[in-house]
């Protein structure tokens, strides 16, 4: 099984659609292909990228999250480049930044990088996490569709927080959190991802006009580092897991973050659904890169997922979510 890594590179005409989209280098092997037999299937449409263009035209679409978000925004702009392969494109970045824009449609595919939704500040003290501060979202003013998503760096501390320079991002990081008026070394970071949330709903209730933006949380995005969520307590992570689970429940049950993410939107007054794309990709143990992924074999990632794979049945959901009032 030796496919290369060009997953969608992007070039017009040649386009491979199996294999791993591996940003930093080009040169490994990428996901066993056992994970492409298994497609979610109960679905009122198959993903149409022509027709998605032609309905979307003029607009703009803006994946906003963190590096789970980038995979859904690849997956995305790869669907689409794969369903018009001669159409023009442009793909730029600017900063935290990057836009994929299909010019014959008019449509843009954006990706903003925000880890935490809510602001990285650079202050004397250091770099603070302000969960009240939501500045960054004036970059998501006038889409058309917005798809956000937080939640797997709530728990990182110290050496699991790699360098900027890895992350290519500078809103990662930070030394002390801010809420209301007290700044703190830490606090509890499930209450911590709480008031970020509530902070981001607040802006969505402010910013939102649901006549022209229709928005989206992607949802808890789950990772695969212990199989006794999945019933195997001698498995440490994911890697030589070929098949899905059998059936439609995990045994491990939800994560604790998926319900404090439902408690909030239950609380926003705008409208804006949950793209509850948790338990199916909980299924998914064999759908992560594993030892194929960034860092290669000696960085396990059990968190991100191959494409062609589980985040294009997350958009195969959005294009159903999206467009389901034409059905
Ligand atoms: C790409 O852009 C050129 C120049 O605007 C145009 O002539 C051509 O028809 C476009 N290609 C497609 C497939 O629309
Ligand atoms: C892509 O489209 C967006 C939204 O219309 C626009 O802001 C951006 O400048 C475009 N990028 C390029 C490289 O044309
Ligand atoms: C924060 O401090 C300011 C100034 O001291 C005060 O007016 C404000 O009420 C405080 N806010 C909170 C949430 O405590
Ligand atoms: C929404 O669209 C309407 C009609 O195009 C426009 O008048 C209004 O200013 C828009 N609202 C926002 C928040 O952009
Ligand atoms: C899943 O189902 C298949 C087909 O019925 C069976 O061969 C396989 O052993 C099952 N796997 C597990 C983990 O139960
Ligand atoms: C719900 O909204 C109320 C009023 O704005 C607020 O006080 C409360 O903290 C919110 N709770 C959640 C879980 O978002």
């Amino acid at each position: 099984m030796g496919f290369r890594p060009h997953y969608c590179s992007y070039v017009a005409a040649a386009v491979l659609l199996i294999s791993f989209i591996y940003e930093a280098s080009t040169d490994k092997l990428l996901c066993s292909h056992h994970y492409l037999l298994c497609l979610w299937v109960p679905f009122q449409k198959w993903f149409d990228g022509v027709d998605f263009l032609r309905r979307f035209r003029g607009k703009s679409m803006m994946f906003v999250g963190d590096s789970l978000s980038r995979n859904q925004w690849q997956s995305m702009t790869c669907m689409l480049h794969t369903a018009v392969p001669q159409a023009n494109f442009t793909l730029s970045r600017q900063g935290d930044l990057s836009a994929f824009n299909f010019t014959d449609y008019g449509v843009s595919v954006m990706l903003s990088r925000n880890v935490y939704l809510v602001d990285v500040v650079r202050e004397k003290i250091g770099r603070v996490l302000k969960l009240n501060s939501i500045k960054g979202g004036d970059a998501w003013k006038g889409i058309d569709m917005l798809i956000f998503n937080t939640w797997h760096w709530w728990n990182r501390r110290g050496d699991s927080q790699p360098c900027e320079q890895f992350l290519k991002t500078t809103n990662a990081l930070w030394d002390f959190i801010q809420l209301g008026n007290n700044t703190m070394m830490d606090m509890d970071r499930l209450v911590a991802f709480e008031e970020a949330l509530k902070t981001w709903a607040g802006w969505v209730d402010s910013n939102i006009d649901p006549t022209n933006t229709t928005v989206f949380f992607q949802g808890i995005s789950p990772s695969h580092y212990n199989g006794a969520g999945w019933n195997e307590p001698r498995a440490k992570n994911c890697v030589g897991q070929t098949t899905p689970m059998n059936g439609s429940t995990y045994p491990e049950g939800p994560p604790v973050a998926l319900s404090v993410l439902k408690k909030v939107l239950r609380n926003i007054s705008k409208p804006v659904s949950l793209l509850d794309v948790t338990t199916l990709s909980q299924l998914r143990k064999d759908g992560h890169p594993s030892t194929y992924g960034l860092g290669g074999a000696t960085a396990m990632d059990c968190s991100h997922w191959c494409l062609a794979g589980v985040p294009d049945t997350w958009n195969q959901l959005l294009y159903n979510l999206f467009f389901q009032e034409y059905y």
